[in-house]
This record gives structure tokens, C-alpha cells and sequence, in this order.
């Protein structure tokens, strides 16, 4: 059953899987169509538990080509971080209850290219994530005590800190994330999702003895999507979180224009050659691009830009010479 691709996406956490068999676990949660893994790391210092590395992550980074979120429940993360990032994370978070400097850590982290992340436990106020906010990519609440999958969902801790969360990756106008961990699944992922979160990771929910775990991705996405569709999106289905939006169609030098002054203001922008109209000199339109989460803030900047290069190109056009005439 195909399902119109919404906003909520799932880390699958293979914590709960045959540990003994990880490669496997990760290839189901694959097939199951989770977006991405979600790997817990504990040192059995920072948490009463013991998992696995960076040899394990190196090895399970050669069996998926989905995206790998390491989240570090470890007192030293500054000490192995570059082994994690060689490992091939595709993100890598921290705890911000750790003893040892954080900021060198995600400062590490961005400068390999990944994404950097803070995660806080259920006891520890959001504000304390406060000073390292301008280098945050992701922001994960811990809505069990960090340790062990199958625990119950801290409702509450979740309500209390989504908001902030979002505040702490205002800087970021696209690709901030909020994620979620502990006790996800389809009796809490309503909530979830109407609180606005964009990763929801899920365990134990996905290795349920007798469940299907496509079927249980599927409606996990479906629940948090609703949640989010009447919580926050004025009952609009939310779509795609990268989707795109044509902002502009124009000749190929306009265009290239257009883009350059969305580009030089630091925000995203793609441009297509179009299925448009041919212009006088043989070359189509060509579409400019932006993700839909900030179509809003692009049209305040540079409407008045997009509105005079379509003067411009409808003179072009008009007046236009071939270069041999
Ligand atoms: C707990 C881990 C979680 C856990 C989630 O410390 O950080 O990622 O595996 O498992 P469930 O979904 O079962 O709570
Ligand atoms: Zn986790």
C-alpha cells in the first residue's frame, strides 16, 4: 500500500534487534522503509549499559546506504570522535550532561561535515542546551531515562521542551531537526507529531514479536503526521519536509540572476531547466527552485527582484536579436 509521502520521519533504533545480528537488523529496518538508523552507544559508565562502537558502525555503514544517526550515551565523546566520524555517521549527538567540554566536540563534528547534535535527559531542563545553540544541526529530547528501549513515553517532558527545541535551531532556516527518543510508537506517535518533532526514533515498537514492521512504520508515520496535520497545521496534511516550490520561471540569464540573490543571501535555491516556454534564442525557461519550508521567508526577499526580472525577460524576449543577424 503506497502512502503520499508526508513530514514525519523515522530513525529506526536497532537497540531491541538480535544484537548478535546487527547487520541484519539493519537491512530489515531498511527493507521496512525506515529513513533513517538510529544507533545507540552506551559505555555502560554513562548509562547502566553496555552496546557497541565505531568497528560495529564501520560495519554496518557497508551494509546501508541509509542515513546513520549515532547517538553517543557515552562520558568521553571528545576522546573518540573522530573514530565515530570515520565510521561513516551521517550525524553524530552528544549529551549535554556530559562532564567533558562540549563545544570542541560539535565544533569537530560540523568541521567532518555532519550534522551535530545535543541530546538531553528527561531531568535535565532544555536550557541548558542554550549556549551551545548556534552549532546545533539537531536537537534530541529523551523522553525515557537513556538505557534500555521498551520504557513507557514521558509525555509531559515532551510537551515542556518542543517548543524550545525548535527555538534552539532558529538559527537554521532549513535542516534544523528536533528528534525524539524513547517509548515512540502508534499509541504515542499522534503526540509526537503535534508537537511539531521531525525524527521520530522508534525501537522497540519495529521488533514486536508477530508485528509487521512496514505496517508499523507506515502508521507511525500516518499517526504523527495527523497529530501534526490538526496540532499545528490547521488540518492542511503536511508534505514532504524537503519538497520543493517553483518560486520563478525565466530565461536561463534572469534565472541564473534570481538564484545568485537568493544564494548570496545564504538561502537555498535550485534551478531547473524547465518544461516551459523556448525562448527567442532556442533555450527553454529555466524554474528557480525552494524548499517549501522557506518559501515564506524568500518571497518577503525577493519578490520585488522575481517581479522585475519578469519585466525584464518579457523585454528580453521582445527585443530580442539573434547574435548572427
Ligand atoms: C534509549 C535509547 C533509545 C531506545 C529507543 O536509551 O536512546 O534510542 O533504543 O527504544 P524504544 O523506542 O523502545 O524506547
Ligand atoms: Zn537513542
Amino acid at each position: 500500500m503506497s502512502v503520499a509521502p508526508g513530514r514525519a520521519r523515522i530513525s529506526a533504533s536497532i537497540l531491541d534487534s538480535d544484537l548478535a545480528n546487527l547487520g541484519n537488523g539493519v537491512r530489515r529496518v531498511e527493507a521496512a522503509g525506515s529513513d533513517r538508523v538510529h544507533l545507540d552507544v552506551m559505555d555502560a559508565h554513562f548509562v547502566p549499559n553496555l552496546t557497541f562502537g565505531p568497528k560495529t558502525i564501520a560495519g554496518i555503514r557497508r551494509r546501508t546506504r541509509l542515513p546513520l544517526d549515532a547517538h553517543l550515551m557515552i562520558s568521553e565523546p571528545g576522546r573518540y570522535i573522530k573514530e565515530y566520524l570515520d565510521a561513516g555517521c551521517d550525524s553524530v549527538t552528544i549529551h549535554v550532561e556530559i562532564e567533558e567540554p562540549i563545544e570542541p566536540t560539535l565544533r569537530a563534528i560540523k568541521a567532518a561535515g555532519r550534522a551535530a547534535g545535543l541530546a538531553v535527559k528527561p531531568g535535565t531542563p532544555i536550557d541548558a542546551l542554550e549556549p551551545y545553540g548556534p552549532l546545533l544541526d539537531i536537537v534530541m529530547i529523551m523522553t525515557v531515562e537513556p538505557g534500555f528501549g521498551g520504557q513507557s513515553f514521558m509525555a509531559d517532558v515532551l510537551r515542556a521542551k518542543a517548543g524550545p527545541a525548535r527555538q534552539l535551531l532558529r538559527h537554521k532556516l532549513v535542516g534544523g531537526e528536533v528528534h525524539v527518543d524513547g517509548g515512540v510508537n502508534r499509541e504515542t506517535a499522534e503526540i509526537v507529531g503535534s508537537l511539531g518533532v521531525d525524527i521520530l526514533v522508534v525501537g522497540s515498537a519495529l521488533f514486536l514479536k508477530g508485528r509487521d514492521m512496514a505496517r508499523e512504520i507506515r502508521l507511525i508515520k500516518a499517526l504523527a503526521d495527523e497529530g501534526y496535520q490538526y496540532g499545528l497545521n490547521d488540518g492542511v496534511p503536511p508534505g514532504p519536509p524537503d519538497r520543493m516550490v517553483v518560486l520563478s520561471t525565466l530565461p536561463k540569464h534572469l534565472a541564473q540572476r534570481l538564484w545568485t540573490a537568493i544564494h548570496d543571501a545564504g538561502l537555498p535555491a535550485v534551478m531547473l531547466r524547465g518544461d516551459g516556454q523556448i525562448n527567442p534564442d532556442g533555450v527553454r525557461d529555466y524554474d528557480v527552485l525552494v524548499p517549501a519550508e522557506v518559501e515564506g521567508i524568500i518571497h518577503e526577499r525577493h519578490d520585488q527582484l522575481a517581479a522585475d526580472l519578469l519585466e525584464e525577460a518579457a523585454t528580453w524576449r521582445a527585443s530580442y536579436v539573434p547574435a548572427d543577424a
